[in-house]
């Protein structure tokens, strides 16, 4: 048996498929990545560290460069997923192989690096130095009527819409200072091509707004804002039905500072952990801005 390691960036094409097929035979959700690729997802900045046996890809880390702020400071670090050894290949050591080789490789001992786990793994990661953050998300009550014509959204099957909302993530300002991260979008166009969200354009507020309503709740789920306005000046233009009840998936410290942090997960089926130690107990982070199975 001929195995090795490769690293497959986005310039080396011929390796993609064999990564994509590689996903989709691991995860439920794995074929989310083919159609991410297909719709332009992997750029520089993804890289996938790979173990090959006789040119098939048997164990994978993927690795996304990320912008996060954490109490008010822009950092760089990476976000993981993708974590998978083909089942005829387990418990010989190469998931561990890789996780020491993309943590070897951080630009500074104390770089953060997040991930979400499934239920399988809790006590996986944690023997690589990752602790587990609580979820939290936030409420607020509210009266809102709609205006009767909703925003136009985006259609992300139209690659004009998608260089526009890669520009525009690109534009906007952090959610917030405690945690986050700022232009994410591979990983938000992962999120909204695993599951279809409605991503209003709100030209004359400079923002792009995804939100889910039900009933007289409406989620909102990320908020990417070139500049500051009055969320309930925008928020007639989202909603359907009237809305009492406002609910985050990230932390609205300068959006509704009176919000109520609440332990709903943002993620049901994963937890969220972390490296470096220091870093917040609590993931805030809007739920887009990084989340890469
Ligand atoms: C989790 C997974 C990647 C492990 O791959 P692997 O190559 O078999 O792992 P390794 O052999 O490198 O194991 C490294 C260590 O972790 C331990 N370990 C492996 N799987 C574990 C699990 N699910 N939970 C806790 N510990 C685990 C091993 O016993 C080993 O311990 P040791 O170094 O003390 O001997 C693999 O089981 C898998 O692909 N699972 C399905 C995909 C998945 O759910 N991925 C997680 C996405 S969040």
């Amino acid at each position: 048996m001929n195995d090795h390691f490769r690293l497959i960036r986005h310039s080396d094409r011929a390796w993609h498929d064999r990564f994509f097929s590689f996903v989709a035979s691991i995860f439920e959700s794995g074929r989310t990545f083919s159609a991410w690729g297909a719709r332009g997802g992997w750029v520089d900045g993804y890289d996938v560290f790979a173990v090959v046996v006789d040119d098939q890809v048997v164990s994978t880390v993927g690795r996304q460069s990320m912008r996060y702020v954490i109490n008010g400071k822009e950092r760089n670090g990476y976000q993981i997923g993708a974590v998978a050894t083909h089942a005829d290949h387990r418990n010989r050591g190469l998931a561990r192989l890789l996780m020491n080789k993309v943590l070897g490789e951080l630009d500074a001992p104390d770089q953060p690096v997040i991930l979400f786990a499934n239920s399988s793994v809790l006590d996986f990661y944690p023997r690589f130095g990752f602790r587990r953050l609580a979820q939290s998300g936030f409420a607020g009550h509210i009266d809102v009527h709609p205006t009767g014509t909703l925003a136009p959204s985006l259609d992300l099957a139209r690659p004009t819409d998608r260089a526009w909302l890669a520009d525009h993530c690109a534009r906007a300002s952090a959610i917030g200072q405690g945690f986050t991260a700022r232009d994410y979008y591979p990983t938000m166009l992962f999120h909204l091509t695993r599951q279809s969200r409605i991503a209003f354009r709100l030209d004359s507020f400079g923002a792009v707004m995804i939100v889910q309503q039900d009933g007289d709740r409406l989620l909102i789920e990320d908020l990417l804002a070139t500049r500051p306005f009055r969320l309930t000046d925008a928020l007639p233009h989202v909603c359907a039905q009237p809305v009492r009840t406002l609910k985050f998936s990230f932390h609205p410290e300068a959006w509704w500072p009176n919000a109520e942090s609440q332990a709903f997960p943002l993620f049901p089926d994963e937890q969220t952990f972390s490296v470096p130690a220091g870093m917040s107990q609590t993931c805030t982070t809007a739920a887009f801005a990084g989340h890469l199975v």
